[in-house]
């Protein structure tokens, strides 16, 4: 009788430790998916661009340099406005990693910066530099 009392809880831990073993590797196995999905929105950096837009606008200095072609060109070079020493001397080209990094950190990145904001969601990183890719990424400024 003890015998099968102690071989139905034995029973019983397995399928607990099944159960917690599911529980364990059910959000280990969907993270990488959610992981996936959190490649950039354009339209929803939109929407993040909006809290950029107190200092910048994609085609007119203002208290930041404009933004039209920034995704792939050299930091610190639109001709029409006067950065930082510390950016422009940086030699940092703006593509995907650099990009959320300086998002993340501008004085990190770049000690002596002049930008002070940080943007602290990834996602949110991500998807403002899909949109900044949409404004006119990689093509020459034209001189002013
Ligand atoms: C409070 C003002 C302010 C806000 C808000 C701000 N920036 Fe800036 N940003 C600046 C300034 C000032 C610079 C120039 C930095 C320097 O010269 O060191 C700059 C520079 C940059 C550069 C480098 C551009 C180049 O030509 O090399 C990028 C990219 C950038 N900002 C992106 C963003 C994005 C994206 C956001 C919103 C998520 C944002 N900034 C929000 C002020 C701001």
């Amino acid at each position: 009788m003890t015998a099968l009392i102690r071989r139905t809880a034995r029973a019983h831990a397995t399928i607990i430790a099944w159960r917690i073993g599911l529980m364990l590797l059910v959000p280990l196995a969907l993270f990488p998916v959610q992981h996936a999905a959190a490649a950039g929105d354009a339209a929803h950096g939109a929407q993040v661009y909006k809290t950029c837009a107190i200092c910048h606008s994609i085609d007119r200095n203002g208290a930041g340099p404009k933004h039209a072609g920034v995704f792939g060109r050299t930091a610190g070079s639109v001709p029409d406005y006067r950065y930082s020493v510390a950016l422009q001397k940086s030699g940092i080209v703006w593509n995907d990693a650099t990009l959320d990094k300086w998002l993340a950190d501008p004085q990190a990145l770049v000690p002596g910066t002049k930008m002070f904001f940080n943007l602290d969601s990834a996602q949110d990183r991500a998807d403002v530099i899909e949109y900044l890719k949409e404004q006119g990424g990689n093509t020459p400024q034209p001189t002013p």
